[in-house]
Parts: structure tokens; sequence; C-alpha cells
């Protein structure tokens, strides 16, 4: 999201000035993925291993070489209910890039697309437009298979059109996959530097296993119903934000903002920044059985826009939540039209005897909309995803 409203832009411009904030996002993915021993398959490994096979071998290793290990037997068969189409960027089955893929599935097909993607980083930007519904990506694991790019808003003519991956069809489905953002981590000051990693413009969209790796707009949570199962979503500041309605179980979201020196008070971070605008939107970010940790100070959301409505349950919070808790953009004529709500968290950050005045302590009533896939009718779509 871009910055409206220039009084939080200079507050959290002075919070970002008073801390050293110039590491690389593109080092702490590689850090991220080496700690987690992925095997990155970047062009560089590729030729030590042809080099590897060189020495071995004493002849020039050929492509079969490569793909002695590939998981043939992994690859769903096709059914009549659903294709399966296969990624490998070592050119092992049938594509190289996940977008030569998608531009191969036929145009409405009503028939599933599963896209299956073969471990390693896909340094690629990819559209699913409007016209392919139906797409499931299949990775091999959040750590080990990821769809990676870097432009921001400056590079892309703003935030919305940054993400690395951009969803515009129905029906979506992502599968133990990660998406990333590498662009810089903003520096203080900087303007035009948000960098999404995946904007999901589609109704009907679920995500299972899956990582989202950026900093400032990681996931651009736009429009639709989607529901978001075991994932692990990072970044500093406004890292889940749009207009969907959508349900997050069992998530881990993870702040990446800088740490602050102890008793320092201010906020350099924050979680969702949810964008409802009027009363008529039916849009929300349920939060169920999530956990919040990481570093900074930060808070749980703030106002993008008057009818922002967002609730976190049975969530653990770490102390890295501000008491306040959520903040209105700083136009406290909002705070009668916001939603912000609570219901059963824990965790040193889920004292809510502090919270700002607009935020509420839910009760069994009020929380029970938010607390089941009913929050995003489940019923009617989601089943056919798992
Ligand atoms: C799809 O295949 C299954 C089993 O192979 C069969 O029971 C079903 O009738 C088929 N559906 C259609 C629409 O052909
Ligand atoms: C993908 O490869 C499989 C196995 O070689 C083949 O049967 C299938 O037709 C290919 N699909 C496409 C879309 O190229
Ligand atoms: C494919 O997408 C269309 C349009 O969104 C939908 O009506 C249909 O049920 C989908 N089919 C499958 C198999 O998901
Ligand atoms: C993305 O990375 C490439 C290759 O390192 C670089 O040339 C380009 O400037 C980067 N783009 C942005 C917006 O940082
Ligand atoms: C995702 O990965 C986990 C851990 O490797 C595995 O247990 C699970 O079956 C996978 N799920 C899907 C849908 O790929
Ligand atoms: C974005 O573009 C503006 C205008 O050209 C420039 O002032 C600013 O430094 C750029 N931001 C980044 C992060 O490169
Ligand atoms: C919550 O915070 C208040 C005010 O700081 C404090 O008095 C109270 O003991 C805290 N409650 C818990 C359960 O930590
Ligand atoms: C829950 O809160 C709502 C709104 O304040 C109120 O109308 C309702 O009576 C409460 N329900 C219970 C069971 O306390
Ligand atoms: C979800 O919760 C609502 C309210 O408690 C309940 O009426 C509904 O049956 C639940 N739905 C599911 C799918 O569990």
């Amino acid at each position: 999201m871009t910055f409206r409203y220039a009084n939080v832009l200079s507050l959290l411009v002075a919070v970002l000035a008073s801390t050293h904030f110039l590491s690389s996002n593109r080092q702490y993915v590689k850090h991220f993925l080496n700690e987690f021993k992925v095997i990155s398959l970047s062009p560089e490994s590729i030729i030590t291993r042809l080099d590897g096979h060189h020495h071995h071998h004493g002849k020039k290793a050929s492509k079969v070489d490569i793909c002695d290990d590939f998981p043939h037997d992994s690859l769903p068969p096709d059914t009549n209910t659903t294709t399966t189409f296969c990624v490998d960027r070592n050119g092992c089955c049938n594509f190289t890039t996940v977008q030569s893929a998608i531009d191969a599935v036929a145009t409405l097909n009503a028939k599933r697309t599963l896209i299956w993607i073969n471990n390693g980083i896909y340094y690629e930007k990819v559209i699913i437009p409007k016209t392919k519904p139906n797409i499931t990506f299949q990775g091999q694991g959040y750590t080990s298979t990821a769809i990676v790019w870097n432009d921001t808003a400056n590079s892309s003519h703003g935030t919305f059109y940054s993400a690395s991956v951009q969803v515009f069809s129905t029906n979506f489905v992502a599968k133990n996959i990660s998406f990333m953002n590498v662009a810089p981590i903003p520096k203080p000051g900087d303007v035009g530097a948000q960098a999404v990693a995946i904007r999901v413009g589609g109704d009907q969209a679920s995500f299972w296993g899956c990582g989202f790796f950026g900093a400032q707009d990681t996931l651009h949570d736009d429009r639709g119903r989607h529901y978001f199962k075991d994932c692990y979503i990072q970044g500093s500041i406004d890292f889940i934000f749009g207009n969907a309605k959508s349900l997050y179980e069992d998530c881990q979201l993870i702040s990446m903002a800088p740490p602050l020196a102890v008793g320092q008070k201010s906020i350099n971070g924050v979680v969702t920044a949810h964008g409802r605008a009027s009363a008529d939107e039916d849009s929300g970010f349920a939060f169920v059985r999530c956990a919040i940790g990481g570093t900074g100070r930060i808070w749980l959301g703030r106002a993008w826009r008057p009818f922002s409505r967002v609730v976190f349950a049975y969530t653990f919070m770490s102390d890295i939540v501000a008491p306040e808790g959520w903040n209105d953009f700083n136009d406290p004529s909002r705070d009668q039209s916001i939603f912000y709500g609570e219901y059963m968290c824990m965790g040193g950050g889920a004292n809510t005897s502090t919270r700002v005045p607009y935020a509420q302590k839910l009760n069994d009533t009020q929380a029970s909309l938010f607390l089941n896939a009913s929050f995003i009718n489940a019923d009617q779509w989601l089943q056919s995803q798992l």
C-alpha cells in the first residue's frame, strides 16, 4: 500500500531513522534458506554440479546426469478432473519456468490444472490472468521451492504491481511453496521501496503450508475470499494488507522489523493494514490459532481505510506487540468505524488492559463469526481444494 498520510509516513520515518536497517533482504532470504538446508539451484550451483560430474566421470556432464534424481513417481497422474503440468528449472520435465506452464494452460479451463513445481528457486515474475481459473501450484516445501522476484513500487508503477506473483483468477490453490520479494529492505526515509511478494486478487483462493517473504507490504491480500493454513508470513510494515475477506489458521506471523533497544517505545512494524472502506464491504481478516513473533515493536493493525476489520483469536502474541495494540492511522474519526477484536489470545503481547479504546475484547457471540471457515463461506468452495 502507498502512504497517503504524511503524518504517518513521518512518524515511521522518524522511527526507522533511529535504527540501522541496512541489511539486504536477498541476504536474509539466502540465510533463511541455508538455515533450512535448502539446496539452492542457482546457476552457479548447477555449474558446480556439472563441474563435479566432469571431474568424476572424465567427460562433459549432460542434462541426463542432472535429471537422474528427478522424482518421476511423485508426479500425480492426469485424471478426468485434473491435468498435471510439471516445472523443473533444470529442464527435467515439461517446463523450466512457472510462467511458461501458466501460459500453456487452456483459457477458461473448467478442469483443475496442477502445476507441479520441483525444488529450487524460480527467479521470475509470474502473472496468472483472470482467464485462467482453477490452477494449483504444488511445491515441494516452503523452504525448498520458491518463486522470487525483486520489483518495488518504484520499479513497477506502484506497490500493487510490484508483486513477484500476481493472481487475478478464481479458484487458485498453492501448496508447500514460497513467494518472495527480495528487493532491498526499505531504508529510513525511502519512498517507493514497497515490495510485494504476492497479490491475491481472485476469489476463492487457498494456501496450504506456504511461505511469504518480504519486508514492507509482503502479502497483498487484495480482494475475494481466501484461506491460509499453516503458513509462514514475514515482513515489517503492513505486511498483510488489502481488502480481502480471509481466514488465517495456524499461521506464523513474523516481524522482521529491526530490534529496538530495551525501553524504546517507538513502533517500527505493523502486521495488518486492512483496507475496508465502507460498512457495505464484506471484507475482513480473521486470524485463528496463529502466533506472532520476530523482532521490533509492532502494532497488530492500523486502519488503512475507515472500516478496517481485523480479529485475532486464540493467537499467541510475543511481547513485541505494543500494549496499545492498534492504530487508527492517526485519524480519530476512524475510531467509530474500525472493528478491531481480540478473543482468547495469549502471550506477553496479548494483555488487553492498555489497548487503544476502540479495540474490542470480543465475547463468545461476537467472536463466533470469525472463528471458522464459515467466515469465508468455505462450504461453497474450500473442500474441493484440499
Ligand atoms: C471420473 O473418473 C471417476 C473414476 O475414474 C469416475 O467415477 C467418474 O464418473 C468420472 N467423472 C466423469 C465426469 O467422467
Ligand atoms: C508433460 O510431460 C508429460 C510426460 O512427458 C507428457 O505426457 C505431457 O503431455 C506433457 N504436457 C505438456 C503440457 O507438455
Ligand atoms: C473452474 O473455475 C470455474 C470458474 O471459477 C468454476 O466454476 C469451476 O467450478 C472450476 N472447476 C474446478 C474443477 O475447480
Ligand atoms: C533486481 O535485481 C536485479 C539483479 O540483481 C537488479 O539489476 C535490479 O536493479 C533489481 N531491481 C530492483 C528494483 O531492485
Ligand atoms: C507439505 O509438506 C509437508 C511437510 O513436508 C507434508 O507433510 C505435506 O503432506 C505437504 N502437503 C502438501 C499439500 O503438499
Ligand atoms: C523512487 O523514485 C523516486 C522518484 O524518482 C526517488 O526519489 C526515490 O529515491 C526512489 N526510491 C527508491 C527506494 O529507489
Ligand atoms: C496487564 O497489564 C496491566 C497493566 O500493565 C498489568 O497491571 C496486569 O498485571 C497485566 N496482566 C497480565 C495478566 O499480565
Ligand atoms: C456480546 O457483545 C454484544 C455487543 O456488545 C452484545 O450485544 C451481546 O449481548 C453480548 N453477548 C453476550 C453473550 O455477552
Ligand atoms: C462456524 O461457527 C458458526 C458459529 O458458531 C456455526 O454456526 C457454524 O456451524 C460453524 N461452521 C463450521 C463449518 O464449523
